[in-house]
């Protein structure tokens, strides 16, 4: 997160309860906060005017973001591959990309075990090869014992 400019808009996708919001507004940065279910995180910026809430669907509805691009995006535990494009799109120059979800063998752990909702090797890299840095790009099984495989990347545009 040190790497995300000072006081830059930071783009949370699928924000859920809005825990990554919350860190990046301790770190000072605006936040666009999107999910379909919005209730948490509305509460969160009842309080805080440093919160904008987008309640969209992300996969039956347009984009809800039009061409607005954000000092990083961060997506946690969410994928739907149309989106992708998007995502890479909603990164300012120099903006940071930072996306970690399930990835393929996680299927032997638990859920998700559908390979839509599964990031294949390599995928985030691949992602990110042509207009990003690659800070930091890791796949493999998580927990002690083994409890998930996850991915994640962290990237700079170019
Ligand atoms: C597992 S949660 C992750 C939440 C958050 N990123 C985190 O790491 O705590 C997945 C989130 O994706 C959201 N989501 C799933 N399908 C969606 C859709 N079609 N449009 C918008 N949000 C969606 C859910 O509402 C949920 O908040």
């Amino acid at each position: 997160m040190h790497r995300i400019a000072a006081g830059g808009t930071v783009l949370d996708l699928a924000c859920g309860s809005g825990r990554h919001a919350l860190l990046c507004r301790a770190r000072g940065h605006p936040v666009v906060a999107v999910d379909r279910d919005t209730a948490s995180v509305a509460a969160l910026a009842a309080t805080d005017a440093g919160i904008e809430v987008v309640r969209a669907d992300l996969e039956g509805a347009p984009w809800p973001l039009g061409a607005r691009t954000f000092a990083a995006v961060i997506v946690v535990n969410y994928l739907w591959r149309p989106l992708l494009p998007r995502i890479v799109d909603a990164v300012a120059e120099r903006g940071v990309l930072l996306y970690e979800t399930f990835a393929v063998g996680n299927e032997r752990y638990g859920r998700p075990r559908n390979p839509d909702f599964l990031l294949r090797e390599g995928e985030l890299r691949d992602l990110a090869a042509e207009r990003f840095e690659v800070l930091v790009c890791e796949h493999g099984v998580e927990g002690e014992p083994p409890s998930a495989v996850r991915q994640r990347l962290c990237a700079v545009r170019r």
